[in-house]
């Protein structure tokens, strides 16, 4: 089956052409980063108008890419939340557009559940039940994956998002947007020993993540610093900051396993592109004879390939919209 999927629902116009979720026959990501970085972060209206400018052309080239027409499609899938609201209602809208002139079913996917699917195609071999780390721009959560359309949360952030503290981190530090990847370059040539910083703990949830406090302590250490004149090394801040981050997903990830009983361990969302937590996390896994599967970096950020290979699961457990479907800016992986 093959599936035409669009994804709209941040700063990334991408659309892929997707067989049996697993067989990627073409996957196209214009990104605008390089439009927000002017503003220090994604301007929402932006976002939304470079979507309405980008996408027939970009569907046009995955069709290309592919070597096919809309006709060798046989069903439409779009990112219908969480996201952006005015950004996710253009790929909704399109995608309704495209279905109902082709006369294709058409399939609305979660993003964060695409992000972990990212996996299968990357890996395979790889089906559930696992247990996934994922840490994103906006998410950072701890999942059992019971089966392809079947998620347990059992753990979330209280707070920022893992991507939000690293882009939040960076800015603070004069990075441009977005700062994740800024800092991982930086903190390889730093010492992650240089500067003491929380790894906060939340009362109780022993699964739940707290990355705010973190991103304050490198606030005020900044502040402190130029208040009292004091040089901060950026590049050692960057270690130690990106240290810290690695020791809380890591220490929870690695508990979260050993009571769950899951030996098949999956990371998924932006934040899985960063070098520190694909090494710690390797580490760790391989000390206790777990196994680790990571998207290879371009499935890391937003792209449409994953949302194809999540579409599939989801057509297969007979999700499919009408043409009411609506975007929605929020909504748990687990409520669909
Ligand atoms: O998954 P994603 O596209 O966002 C959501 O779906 O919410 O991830 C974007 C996030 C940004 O915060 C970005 O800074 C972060 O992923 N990111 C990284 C790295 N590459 C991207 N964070 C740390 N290290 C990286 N190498
Ligand atoms: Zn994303």
């Amino acid at each position: 089956m093959k599936i035409l999927a669009i994804e709209t629902s941040c700063d990334e116009t991408a659309v892929a052409i997707v067989e049996d979720g697993v067989n990627v026959l073409s996957s196209v990501v214009a990104t605008q980063i390089a439009e927000h970085r002017l503003y220090g972060g994604v301007v929402p209206e932006i976002a939304s108008r470079r979507h309405c400018e980008s996408i027939v052309g970009v569907t046009d080239e995955a069709l290309l890419q592919a070597n096919m027409t809309l006709d060798d499609v046989d069903a439409i899938a779009v990112t219908y939340a969480p996201g952006l609201i005015g950004a996710l209602l253009v790929g909704v809208n399109f995608a309704k557009g495209l279905s109902l002139a082709a006369n294709k079913p058409l399939i609305p996917v979660h993003h964060i559940r695409s992000h972990i699917a990212a996996n299968y195609i990357a890996h395979p071999q790889l089906k559930p039940p696992f247990l996934c780390l994922v840490v994103s721009g906006g998410h950072s959560h701890i999942i059992e994956v019971k089966d392809y359309t079947d998620f347990h949360v059992i753990g979330r952030t209280r707070d920022d998002a893992a991507g939000e503290a690293f882009d939040k981190a960076a800015r603070a530090m004069g990075y441009p947007y977005p700062g994740g990847i800024e800092i991982d370059k930086a903190a390889q040539q730093g010492n992650k020993d240089a500067y003491k910083l929380p790894r906060p703990k939340v009362d109780g949830c022993e699964y739940d993540f707290s990355f705010s406090g973190l991103k304050t302590a490198v606030l005020n250490l900044l502040h402190n610093s130029e208040q009292k004149g004091i040089e901060v090394n950026k590049v050692d801040l960057c270690a130690s900051f990106q240290h810290a981050v690695c020791d809380i997903v890591a220490e929870k990830t690695m508990h979260a396993a050993e009571t769950t009983g899951y030996k098949n361990i999956v990371v998924a969302g932006g934040v899985s592109a960063n070098s520190g937590i694909r090494a710690r996390l390797t580490e760790e896994c391989k000390k206790r004879g777990y196994q680790l599967f990571i998207p290879p970096l371009k499935y890391c950020g937003d792209n449409a390939a994953m949302v194809g290979s999540q579409a599939y699961y989801e057509f297969l457990k007979g999700n499919v919209a009408g043409l009411d479907l609506n975007a929605v800016a929020s909504l748990p992986i687990d409520e669909v």
